[in-house]
């Protein structure tokens, strides 16, 4: 079965080699670790001390020793983990799993001895450059965040199992869901339980296994993009979910302000325990046809 397996692999490296394809280099590698491994195997609390965000991590390995090996690439724990010969399967995410075409490309270039990537190549995949001041920020200038700092737990079998309070932020509709309840209202930064949770506003401040938290530059960007409208990667506006639920916690510091940010209290509003400026509290709320806050509880914790 597994001899099946890997002998399919090295068909189809074979078939890329009569196309006249070279051995592939690191950046053929780094592109498919990126969509599919980095979101953990990256920064201070990566699974086991194995970093997969650059080629000196790779090669570095684990707490364990080397995962990769040339004399014997197919026999690599790396390979191992992505075929499921050695459990936990990886990614740990899956399924799905790598498909095939994505196992040979990595068991070619290790047994090619790891070549590093064409410099030309690898510069064409820097990081994109930060929206400029007077432009839109998107899904797509956040979405790297989301990938490599909050996926992890915020994923279907991820870190933690189920994601946590049921929030993924694997897309785009998953990190805008309002299915039951908002955590971005777009147009307003401060009643969005996301950012708050980024900023330390809302406890526990995310993400979960920091520090290290996100710098204020990654947080100044997640702000303008919700303060923007929270758009989709081709730049357009997310409507307001009118009507969504939403709770989150913070300082009351005003008759009727969260941490600076309006909330509208009425003769419909809870209100418990008598909270006073200065106190923590709990609002609960829904969001209004401006996108405003109306809030339908307000407690003191
Ligand atoms: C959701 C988080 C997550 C993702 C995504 C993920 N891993 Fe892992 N990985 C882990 C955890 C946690 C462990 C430690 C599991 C264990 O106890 O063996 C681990 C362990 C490993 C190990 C074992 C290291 C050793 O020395 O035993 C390898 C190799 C590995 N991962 C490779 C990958 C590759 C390759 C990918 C992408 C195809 C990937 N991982 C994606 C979380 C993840
Ligand atoms: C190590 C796992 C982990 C990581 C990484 C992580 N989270 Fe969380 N997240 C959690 C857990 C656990 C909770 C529930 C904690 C609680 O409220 O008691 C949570 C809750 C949240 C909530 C509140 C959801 C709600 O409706 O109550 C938001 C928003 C959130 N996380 C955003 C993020 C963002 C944004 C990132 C990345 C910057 C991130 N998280 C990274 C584990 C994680």
């Amino acid at each position: 079965m597994t001899a099946a397996r890997h002998g399919a692999a090295a068909v189809l490296f074979w078939a890329a080699g009569l196309a006249g394809a070279a051995a592939p280099d690191y950046a053929e590698v780094a592109a498919i670790l990126r969509a599919r491994c980095v979101m953990c195997h990256s920064g201070e609390a990566a699974p086991l001390g194995l970093r997969l965000d650059s080629l000196d991590g790779l090669t570095a390995g684990s707490r364990n020793g080397p995962v990769v090996r040339a004399d014997d690439a197919a026999g690599s724990e790396l390979l191992r983990r992505i075929r499921g010969d050695s459990l936990p399967r990886m990614p740990m995410t899956g399924p799905p799993w790598l498909n095939d075409p994505e196992v040979a490309v990595i068991e070619a270039w290790i047994a090619a001895g790891m070549p590093a990537a064409d410099p030309a190549a690898t510069a064409a995949v820097a990081t994109a450059p930060r929206p400029g001041p007077g432009e839109k920020v998107s899904y797509a200038d956040v979405a790297p965040i989301f990938a490599t700092r909050c996926a992890k737990c915020h994923t279907d079998n991820g870190l933690m199992g189920a994601p946590p309070e049921g929030f993924r932020l694997t897309s785009y509709p998953a990190t805008l869901s309002a299915a039951e309840r908002v955590r971005v209202v777009p147009g307003v930064p401060g009643a969005s339980e996301l950012l708050r949770r980024i900023r330390g506003l809302s406890r526990p401040r995310m993400p979960f296994d920091g520090p290290p938290w996100l710098d204020e530059d990654e947080i100044a960007l997640i702000e303008r993009w919700i303060a923007d409208g929270a758009r989709n990667a081709k730049g357009e506006e997310a409507p307001i979910p009118v009507g969504a639920r939403l709770r989150f916690e913070g300082t009351l510091t005003g008759r009727w302000a969260i941490d600076g940010t309006p909330i509208s209290v009425g003769a419909d509003t809870r209100i418990d325990k008598r909270p006073r400026l200065g106190d923590r509290v709990e609002v609960r709320g829904v969001v209004a046809t401006d996108g405003s806050i109306l809030a339908t509880r307000l407690r003191r914790r």
